[in-house]
């Protein structure tokens, strides 16, 4: 990658004379519990990026980790360790401070489409490198992609004059930042070690660190359409993050989030820009803009402006004026009509009663067989596909009821994809009470306040 202003080249490591540690050693110390010293976890990934230390023994590493975990200082050495992989990224000359987001993923999770274009409409630069869809669970860009003319990938320069001009951009992530992180996530895709928690800790956050950001503010969901399903491993996941967060100097902000329901109503591509459109009208969903609106406060926070008020930015059109612009610079239409789906199917309730559950992941792979999402990577998606989710958990119903509203444009897809919807929403008799989306706040602090709100009863 060329010098630029924003990014700095990598430390350049010839290979030693003599190597100074033993992948052996190093594997059978992480099976016997002992920790690793920060020059034995440099040495590891850098060894393994140059292809010293073949897939083989870093597979049986990682699966060590997975097993055995890490010590905090470890976690800690892993991810500068994959930092110094690559480039860093540097925002000081933009003269506002830049604020940086990340969500671990869920169905239906679109926030970052009305989040940006919001926080950046209060003079705060938003860069946010985003990454397609990984498995269930939706990617940014696929979405985005679903928008006429739209591109992800710009150039260094580009990415510059959006965040100058407009404040917001949401783009491709390149190749540069901690490109161990790419070799080691493929590795771990294939040899089930992807759900632990210092490995995806040291991942998030090896690239967060490396964007160069003066904030971030991080979305840990839980729930079945998450990562990780159970709330104390996305709690453990949380704290891990913001510790590194702190120990590299970067403040970071968790929100602790529910998602064993999908997010909103839209699951899919071209129905979430649509849903996103709403909210930056200032309408949409009550728990996106309740997501949308706890995050941007937590980064207006971060960057100095808490006074802020990012709901009077969606009531009075600022922040769709940010959107607009920002997809128009990217090639975009705003205006341009979306795909429509040429297949369409109603699931409906059989019998009387109330919701009890709306499954996230089975909602989520339901819209992923559909066409939402890819079978193999680099695939083509089908932005049409989707399920709109009419029902929440708790809502009675009557036998015959619309629940999801199911679209493609392949009868064959929408055959596979009906053996999931169709029994997806659970029907039955209890009363249910739907619990908050925003469980928990987490800080490097320990600080406590009500998750989303400033304690000055906004
Ligand atoms: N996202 C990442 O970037 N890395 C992980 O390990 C998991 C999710």
């Amino acid at each position: 990658m060329s010098a630029h202003p924003f990014t700095s080249e990598p430390v350049s490591e010839s290979r030693p004379a003599v190597e100074p540690f033993d992948a052996v050693e190093l594997i059978t110390k992480k099976r016997h519990r002992q920790s690793l010293s920060q020059p034995e976890i440099a040495w590891v990934v850098d060894a393994f990026v140059r292809g010293y230390v073949v897939p083989e023994q870093m597979s049986a590493l990682l699966m060590a980790i997975q097993i055995q975990g890490m010590e905090r200082t470890e976690i800690r050495d892993l991810t500068m360790a994959m930092i110094a992989s690559g480039e860093t990224m540097d925002f000081t000359g933009l003269g506002k401070p830049a604020i940086d987001k990340h969500s671990t993923g869920g169905v239906g999770d679109k926030i970052t489409l009305p989040l940006v274009p919001l926080v950046a409409s209060f003079g705060v630069a938003v860069p946010q490198l985003s990454g397609r869809g990984l498995g269930h669970t939706g990617g940014t860009l696929d979405k985005l992609e679903a928008i006429p003319g739209w591109r992800a990938n710009i150039t260094n320069e580009e990415m510059e004059r959006a965040l100058v001009e407009l404040g917001g951009v949401i783009c491709a992530a390149g190749s540069g930042l901690a490109p161990a992180d790419q070799k080691l996530y493929a590795l771990r895709d294939v040899t089930g070690t992807v759900a632990a928690v210092p490995l995806i800790a040291s991942s998030i956050m090896s690239k967060k660190i490396a964007e160069g950001a003066n904030g971030l503010v991080l979305d840990v969901k839980f729930g079945s359409g998450a990562f990780l399903p159970a709330e104390a491993d996305a709690r453990e996941l949380a704290e891990t993050m913001v510790r590194l967060g702190a120990d590299a100097g970067l403040a970071t902000t968790a929100l602790l989030t529910n998602m064993e329901r999908p997010l909103g109503r839209a699951v899919g591509n071209a129905n979430e820009v649509r849903e996103s459109v709403e909210v930056l009208a200032g309408g949409g969903p009550a728990d996106v803009i309740e997501l949308t609106l706890a995050l941007a406060r937590e980064m207006l926070d971060l960057a100095g402006k808490p006074d802020a008020d990012p709901e009077a930015a969606l009531r009075d059109g600022r922040a769709m004026d940010v959107w607009r612009r920002m997809i128009a610079s990217q090639g975009g239409d705003p205006d341009a009509p979306l795909v429509e789906a040429t297949e369409r199917e109603i699931v409906r309730a059989e019998r009387d009663g109330i919701v009890q559950a709306v499954p996230a992941r089975q909602i989520g792979v339901g819209a992923w067989r559909l066409g939402a999402g890819r079978a193999t990577p680099g695939a083509p998606i089908d932005h049409t596909a989707g399920v709109e989710v009419l029902v929440r958990p708790g809502d009675r119903v009557r036998a015959g009821e619309p629940l999801l509203e199911v679209g493609c444009d392949h009868p064959g897809r929408m055959a596979r994809g009906l053996e999931l919807l169709r029994s997806a929403v659970e029907i039955g008799d209890a009363e249910v009470i739907a619990g908050p989306i925003v469980v928990d706040r987490i800080t490097a602090t320990g600080e406590s306040r009500p998750p989303g709100g400033r304690g000055n009863g906004r």
